[in-house]
């Protein structure tokens, strides 16, 4: 059964009152009549409705002030205004200050009534869509000028503790340059939390972000190579390349392409224990080209699998190493799919985890 739309009618008048009732067909409107302000007042506080349809002069109040107060009470319920003859001018004042609509009860007819209330509360609905998705835009905005602003003070003194550590300021001691260096690797890893937080508002912003060129994925691999394996030789863990002598160019963002293989070798071996090992693997198929990353960690249950690409999603692993946010797999998600590209995932608790990201071959 159709849900029926339920109407408070603030109306003083009686007659006025049963003629507007009489307009609207029962199966479709439920109608709660109230003769004041004050009356309608008491019933919206226990009951809902979609509709308010207001008559201006009331016994306890007259012409916009009865709209205000109305508004006041449920500022999200669209109002229409039922008017006279002689309060026209009132009721389009009303309608500035945000009632959906106004209505003759003289010159009024069933279906003119009816197209009234339902345009009434289609307009509000919009109304209100429109204002959530405006603060969340602004909020939205907000948190990617923050994150922005917190990355260069981060990157300024981690330059100054590499200098201080390398004694170019003055002679320090071996512990206090190592002291200064775990430092500037904490940062290191804020900075790259907060380069995902940006990515992933860049990428929910605009899926075409991607500025592709025709490039070696092996290339990319190479450079996050560099930054990754002086974290891996500090934790004992081996790092194998296999890289074909074929390799086929792909489309690709070469900066987003980095995000993805930080992202992955950054879990891999953040989540393998000392002394383990992680191949890196280029296999040129047919009509694409899939890089595996394997790795010797603690391997994933088929349910942790199943939610590992959501936003904030952190497993069993994930939730045991405090530098983490669990967006890394979601932007690399994203950022797959703005390559028309394939990531998944084959991992069995034990035996560790191989991530397979594939795109188109040029
Ligand atoms: N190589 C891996 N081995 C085991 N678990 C992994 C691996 N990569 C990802 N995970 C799991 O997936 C979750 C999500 O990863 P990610 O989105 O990168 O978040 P984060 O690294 O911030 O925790 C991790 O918290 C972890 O539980
Ligand atoms: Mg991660």
């Amino acid at each position: 059964m159709l849900n029926k739309t339920t109407v408070l009618l603030v109306e003083d008048s009686v007659a006025d009152a049963k003629y507007v009732q009489q307009l609207l067909p029962k199966q479709k409107f439920d109608i709660v009549h109230v003769r004041s302000l004050a009356e309608a007042s008491n019933i919206m506080e226990t009951e809902s409705f979609d509709v308010i349809l207001l008559d201006l002069s009331l016994p306890d109040g007259s012409g916009l002030s009865s709209f205000q107060s109305m508004k006041e009470k449920g500022s999200r319920i669209p109002v229409v205004i039922l008017t006279g003859l002689d309060d026209d001018e009132t009721a389009l004042m009303a309608v500035k200050l945000g009632a959906q609509d106004y209505i003759q009860k003289t010159d009024v007819n069933a279906s003119f009534l009816e197209r009234s209330i339902h345009y009434a509360i289609e307009r509000k609905d919009l109304e209100e869509t429109e204002k959530k998705l405006a603060t969340y835009e602004q909020r939205e905005e907000f948190m990617a000028t923050l994150t922005h602003d917190l990355k260069n003070p981060l990157i300024g003194t981690n330059r100054v503790l590499e200098l201080l550590a390398e004694q170019a300021m003055g002679q320090i001691s071996q512990d206090h340059a190592d002291l200064l260096l775990q430092i500037r690797d904490s940062n290191k890893i804020l900075l790259a939390m907060i380069q995902n937080l940006l990515d992933v508002y860049r990428f929910e912003k605009d899926m075409n972000a991607v500025v592709l060129t025709r490039t070696y994925l092996k290339d990319i691999l190479s450079t996050c190579l560099k930054d990754i394996l002086p974290i891996a030789e500090n934790r004992k863990i081996t790092i194998t390349t296999e890289y074909p002598s074929n390799e086929k160019l792909v489309h690709a963002d070469v900066l987003a392409m980095r995000r993805v293989f930080q992202n992955l070798l950054d879990n891999a071996v953040k989540f393998t224990p000392a002394g383990g090992a992680i191949t890196l693997r280029v296999a040129p198929l047919e009509n694409e080209v899939c890089v595996e990353i394997q790795d010797s960690g603690p391997g994933m249950s088929d349910e942790e699998k199943s939610r590992i690409f959501h936003r904030f999603s952190q497993g069993r692993a994930g939730r045991k190493f405090s530098p983490g946010t669990g967006l890394g797999l979601f932007l690399c998600k994203k950022i797959i799919d703005a390559h028309n590209g394939k990531i998944s995932c084959e991992s069995e608790e034990g035996t560790g985890t191989k991530f397979l990201v594939c795109l188109p071959a040029a």
